[in-house]
């Protein structure tokens, strides 16, 4: 059994647009003691990600916004997430860039996770990219957004390494199982747990 949230803890919303394993590794994060946050709500630009099953299975508010008119989408969002009292936004697998009047009104409260080591590989590809240049070495971040795309203020990292026979789906595989570790650790971290 899951406990319920607690009613103490920062009223956190994930934004997704695909698989959501951050956001399920972020779901089970929260509902331990040891969390600082609690998951109410998701957000999703696309209606079919599949991330929103996670929603489903764990009675947590979603709702999808297309983002095809941005400024209505997030006119649209930031009044569910007033409405909702949401305090912090984290970032997972959302494939849609927030506009800097969004970010600003909830500054140094949105977290995102990176496939890469930045400030290496900003952006879409990582794996090919760091895998045509052969690094000995790639991995993920997690950081704070800012108004610039994958550039705000680290937060963690961790390295993994590459091996000979490494493929993109391999390392995808090997840097997503060490996200899931690292975005709750970062969350620890930027509530100086
Ligand atoms: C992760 O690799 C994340 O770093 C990137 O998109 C992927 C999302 O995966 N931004 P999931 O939807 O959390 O499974």
């Amino acid at each position: 059994m899951v406990p319920s949230t607690g009613y103490n803890k920062t009223r956190t919303a994930v934004f997704i647009s695909g698989t959501g394993s951050n956001l399920k590794s972020l779901i089970k994060f929260s509902r331990t003691a040891k969390s600082p946050i609690s998951i109410d709500f998701v957000i999703s630009n696309k209606p079919k990600a599949k991330g929103l099953n996670y929603a489903k299975k764990f009675k947590i508010k979603k709702k999808v916004l297309n983002f095809k008119n941005k400024n209505l989408s997030e006119k649209r969002l930031l009044s569910i997430l007033k409405i909702n009292n949401i305090d912090m936004i984290c970032l997972a697998g959302f494939m849609k860039i927030l506009s800097g009047n969004f970010i600003k009104k909830f500054k140094g409260k949105i977290l995102n996770i990176h496939p890469s080591l930045l400030p290496k590989y900003k952006g879409l590809n990582t794996h090919e990219r760091a895998l045509k240049n052969k690094e000995k070495y790639s991995g993920c971040t997690v950081h704070f957004v800012n108004s610039r795309l994958d550039s705000g203020k680290i937060i963690l990292q961790k390295k993994v390494k590459i091996s000979k026979k490494e493929t993109e789906t391999s390392l995808a595989k090997k840097i997503l199982a060490q996200e899931h570790k690292l975005y709750p650790r970062a969350i620890l971290k930027v509530f100086n747990l």
